[in-house]
């Protein structure tokens, strides 16, 4: 849909002639760095061309009035400024509801009420974070339309509040850094217990990054997620009895080795012994990066992948399946899922040349054992939210 598309819908649907202003987050992989981000470890994720547009126009009322192209059967979802609280029948503006509301209340100066817009690319429950992308739109839409004094990291912070204690899963800090802060051609190296970070160049020359929807869709509500996080937090406690730490991502892996025993339960060390591994994989893979070793790059990828199956038990068959593909392909440099896991996607690294035959060889074995089809997408690296004024990119 193009710019003016959108525009045209805007007004359609708003009954109005004005011209809305255009606000665009994108969605997010993550290169390595799995399930780290709660446990205080490091992510390495990077934010992408599909993401989420808004279109806005302040109110002369109090009310708000959010649409979505993705959602059409829902309708106009509206709401007053001063009853901003957790609605089931509102659905997906719930999340940016929440927004609204958590900007107000750190005393953000919102005091009208607006016409929003959706219109998403990424696809729902996929893995791409398409729940943090609306956070983080509706974040810099309040930004610019209320000219708000607001800096990127409060904007993140209060867009992982939404989803911890307004939507109620409690999820780490990478997806709204990556969106909030992503960078064209550049992933993010993030140290998830200081917040600090580093840009890392992404450059693959003959390579590409293949994204690859399992079409098993899923919510992290409905998943284990807030389970594994109480795991590893159980196993944390059970360590904190003899070690002096705060998080497992202060753990090296002999530190870990060394004291494992004292975590109680197994299934707990096993959760734990992945936060563990998973961080150091991420360090030393942003060091092959930035050495430009994508081989070895490649195989922390698939060591990664290993990790999440075996011991902290989130691909499934689905994942499994279009990865296990994916090794066995010319031209594939390494593969994993990406995200939450339990569905959603993998992303792979493909040589160019060899794309065509990768896709239709994995989908051709991902159908047969699955019953239904992969979605591929190339991926492509592309800066964090903001206003676009130039129209759908
Ligand atoms: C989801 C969460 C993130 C992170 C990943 C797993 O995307 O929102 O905070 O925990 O899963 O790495």
């Amino acid at each position: 849909m193009s710019n003016s598309d959108l525009i045209q819908q805007f007004q359609l649907i708003f009954n109005t002639n004005a011209m809305p202003r255009m606000f665009f987050a994108p969605g997010r992989i993550n290169l390595i760095g799995e399930h780290t981000d709660y446990n205080g470890g490091h992510v390495l994720p990077a934010s992408i061309s599909f993401g989420t547009y808004a279109l806005t126009q302040p109110r002369d009322d109090e009310r708000v009035s959010f649409y979505s192209l993705n959602f059409p059967q829902t309708g106009i979802i509206e709401c007053e400024l001063s009853d901003l609280t957790y609605n089931p029948l509102h659905d997906w503006a719930n999340y940016p509801k929440g927004m609204i509301k958590y900007m107000r209340e750190s005393g953000m100066d919102i005091k009208t009420g607006m016409n929003i817009l959706f219109f998403g690319t990424i696809p729902n429950g996929a893995g791409l974070s398409s729940s943090a992308s609306i956070e983080m739109v509706t974040g810099v839409l309040l930004e610019g339309s209320y000219n708000l004094a607001i800096n990127r990291r409060q904007m993140i912070l209060l867009g992982q509040k939404v989803e911890n204690e307004y939507i109620g899963v409690n999820s780490g800090i990478m997806d709204q850094f990556a969106i909030g802060k992503g960078k064209k051609d550049h992933a993010i190296l993030l140290n998830c217990q200081t917040l600090e970070y580093q840009y890392a160049p992404i450059q693959l020359e003959k390579y590409v990054i293949l994204i690859i929807n399992t079409n098993k869709q899923r919510t992290l509500m409905n998943s284990q997620y807030n389970t594994r996080r109480a795991q590893c937090e159980q196993a944390l406690t059970d360590l904190q009895a003899f070690l002096p730490i705060q998080s497992l991502g202060e753990l090296t892996i002999e530190q870990f080795e060394q004291h494992k025993h004292f975590i109680k339960d197994e299934i707990n060390l096993k959760r734990a012994k992945h936060a563990v591994y998973e961080n150091e994989r991420t360090l030393k893979a942003l060091h092959q990066l930035q050495q430009g070793k994508l081989d070895a790059f490649g195989r922390l990828m698939n060591e990664s992948h290993l990790s999440l199956q075996q011991d902290y038990e989130v691909t499934g068959l689905e994942l499994d399946t279009i990865v296990q593909a994916a090794w066995e392909q010319t031209g594939v440099i390494g593969a994993r899922m990406t995200g939450a896991g339990f569905g959603g996607c993998a992303i792979a690294i493909v040589e160019k040349d060899m794309v065509e035959s990768f896709m239709e060889n994995v989908n051709k074995t991902y159908t047969k054992a699955v019953g239904y089809e992969a979605s591929f997408y190339k991926a492509t690296i592309a800066d964090g939210a903001r206003e676009i004024m130039d129209g759908v990119v």
